[in-house]
């Protein structure tokens, strides 16, 4: 009897253990948000940074809408497994420029989401034309899984 409380206990937390670990949330990949814009994240350095491609699926501009690079910063994760991040947009095809920060969170599914501010400057000509150079939104991206064959 003495032998096999120790048996026991081991066993509970092997059983338990795996369902403590949190998902770790993961920049990288391929993301979609809720207007239907697409984003790639490549690897992130060491330090942090990143770079990737935005294809909106709505613009302001009267120009046809064109893939446009994007250049970001994750913070430390060393400490975190929901990190936050900041990046910018620079778009191609329009006299604009975004940035986006958000953070990386795990939902009660246990899947990854980027809830996201975002500000969108457009070009103005003159300074009286300031106050409404730019908008502010909120985007929500989920991973697109690779399909599977
Ligand atoms: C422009 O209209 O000048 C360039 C395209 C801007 C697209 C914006 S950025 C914020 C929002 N989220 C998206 O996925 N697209 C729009």
């Amino acid at each position: 009897m003495v032998q096999v409380t120790p048996f026991l206990l081991l066993l509970c937390l092997a059983l338990v253990a795996p369902g403590l670990s949190s998902t770790k949330c993961v920049l990288t990949g391929k993301w979609i948000n809720d207007l239907g814009s697409n984003m790639v994240i490549e690897a992130v350095n060491k330090d942090g940074s990143f770079k990737g491609t935005y294809n909106t699926s709505v613009s302001d501009s009267p120009h046809e809408i064109k893939k446009s690079p994007l250049l970001g910063y994750q913070q430390d994760t060393s400490q975190n497994d929901q990190t936050i991040f900041g990046f910018t947009v620079n778009w191609t095809f329009s006299d604009s420029i975004t940035v986006f920060t958000g953070q990386c969170l795990v939902d009660k599914n246990g899947k990854e989401v980027l809830k996201t501010v975002w500000l969108l400057r457009s070009h103005v000509d003159t300074i009286k034309d300031d106050w409404k150079a730019t908008k502010v939104g909120t985007n929500v991206f989920k991973r697109i899984e690779d399909q599977k064959e």
